[in-house]
């Protein structure tokens, strides 16, 4: 089939703010404990961070981690993971019924983050908890010394702040399933609350709101409208979040979801805009996409987890070939949203719902998913350009018509790089993609990336890791067209010459 896009280097939709290749970490199943830490691994560093998993952390170039949830986070007592580890308590997390040993906390994280090379991303507890404890946790964090906290962190052995410039306040607070959650009036009045003294604490922060849990939730819409009117001078950014799965086993169904994140992210849009306009401010909200994955392979065998063990196997989702084209797609729609989205984090980064997979004691490797979000990461920072795309569409079942062809052009001014993400949708037909560059004169193909594989359904496993890998294809542009095979995830790199 055929497909033409069409770009221009006047026509910039907005620069990537690199913080939109984000991921997540969260105190829950072997995230934490055998993912990023385990002192008896054999490549356990210093602090019992797993070397293997940093090195594969690196690669994907996350430049920021959340931390240290989710639905966990509203339970935490922070003051739990500070300090001396031998008289650190034991816990019950209500969020997944399992024990928190504390064993990380935020001396840990922090330290974690610096040789992840990222930033980390703090949430405070709006559950069980509120103004007192966020007040006392970026004091923590972030005052240099000469006050209780961050005195105490000095005590700790941290001389120096750790520096937290982004902080959630709050997890998913519309969902029933949160430990303390609030109706929206209630939870706008503590954000509200909570921002103004974090932010007289250290005003050089950013604060993300939390919007709905899913574009599913009864109250999304009037849970936006009614938590900013609250607390829309206090904020930066309004989180979403949005997992997807493929229950009926409908690949080109499950393929077409992104056009659910698209909407979704023009719906918040519109209502952070709405509250704009009726309290007549002039400042901007963005987005926070910070939760957002497939997430389904696991739910069964979720529930068969005894309860109250230390670091379960909890939703350990293994990766198919097709997940990582689902990925690609809400890749590329995050980026065609870069204007009004600056952070998003991958759900989450290791063991949990994650492109990154260990064994306790043994191998840590790449699931399928790793590959688009590796490609992004490292070739999707520049700037978007506004694109003109015709292609070929399908009705889907649950998403409306999809475009064969989903794709963003990202141009790196500087590199003098441009690069087309591409998922090609169609499961029988490679397309053949008529590229208008006359813009881009000397620009050329110097690089072909696929991820491509006969079986959907394939996976990578810690016996065979490279069963789904990219390749690299022969370049073959004639300087008008290119053809992207069937089902593929594809990353084309023109470089001046
Ligand atoms: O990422 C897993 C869970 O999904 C998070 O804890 C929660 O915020 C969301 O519901």
């Amino acid at each position: 089939m055929k497909a033409k896009m069409a770009l221009a280097k006047d026509f910039k939709l907005a620069k990537v703010d690199e913080r939109i290749f984000g991921s997540f970490i969260e105190h829950l199943g072997r995230a934490v404990y055998n993912g990023i830490y385990e002192p008896t691994h054999p490549t356990a560093d210093d602090q019992g961070f797993r070397k293997d998993v940093l090195e594969l952390v690196r690669k994907l170039n996350v430049p920021i981690v959340r931390y240290p949830g989710g639905n966990f986070v509203s339970g935490y007592r922070w003051e739990d993971g500070i300090g001396d580890k031998a008289t650190r308590p034991v816990r019950t997390d209500l969020a997944w019924s399992t024990i928190e040993t504390n064993q990380v906390g935020i001396d840990e994280f922090q330290e974690w983050a610096k040789r992840a090379n990222t930033q980390v991303m703090m949430a405070v507890n709006l559950g069980t908890r509120g103004v007192e404890e966020a007040r006392n946790v970026i004091e923590y964090c972030n005052l240099q010394k000469g006050t209780y906290y961050s005195d105490l962190r000095v005590k700790n052995g941290f001389e120096q702040p750790f520096g937290i410039k982004t902080w959630c306040l709050g997890n998913e607070m519309d969902g029933p399933w949160q430990i303390g959650s609030k109706t929206a009036m209630e939870y706008g009045r503590l954000a509200c609350e909570t921002a103004k003294v974090m932010k007289w604490v250290d005003p050089t922060i950013e604060l993300v709101a939390c919007g709905s849990s899913s574009r599913y939730m009864d109250t999304f819409g009037r849970w936006e409208s009614t938590v900013l009117e609250q607390c829309y001078d206090h904020v930066d950014f309004l989180s979403l979040h949005a997992y997807y799965g493929n229950p009926k086993n409908d690949t080109p169904n499950f393929l077409a979801c992104s056009n659910n994140m698209d909407a979704y992210i023009r719906e918040a849009v519109a209502t952070c805009d709405y509250v704009k306009a009726i309290k007549r401010s002039n400042k901007q909200l963005y987005i926070s996409f910070d939760e957002w994955n497939v997430w389904f392979h696991s739910n069964e065998q979720d529930k068969k987890i005894e309860r109250w063990s230390i670091a379960p196997p909890l939703l350990e989702d293994i990766y198919t070939f097709e997940d990582a084209l689902v990925v690609g797609c809400l890749l590329i729609t995050l980026l065609q949203h870069s204007d009004r989205v600056k952070m998003a984090c991958l759900a989450q980064l290791v063991n949990v719902i994650a492109p990154i997979m260990t064994e306790n004691g043994g191998s840590a490797w790449a699931q399928t998913i790793f590959y688009p979000f590796f490609h992004a990461s490292n070739y999707g920072r520049g700037t978007v350009l506004q694109s003109v795309i015709d292609s070929p569409c399908y009705s889907s079942p649950d998403f409306g018509d999809a475009a064969y062809l989903h794709a963003v052009p990202v141009w790196d001014e500087q590199e003098q790089t441009l690069t087309v993400f591409a998922v090609n949708r169609s499961m029988e037909e490679s397309v053949q993609l008529a590229l208008d560059l006359r813009d881009f004169e000397g620009y050329r193909l110097c690089e072909h990336t696929v991820l491509n594989h006969n079986d959907m359904k394939a996976v990578n496993s810690a016996a065979c890791p490279n069963e789904v890998v990219p390749a690299s294809l022969p370049i073959d542009f004639d300087g008008n067209e290119i053809a992207l095979p069937a089902h593929s995830w594809n990353v084309l790199r023109f470089k001046k010459q």
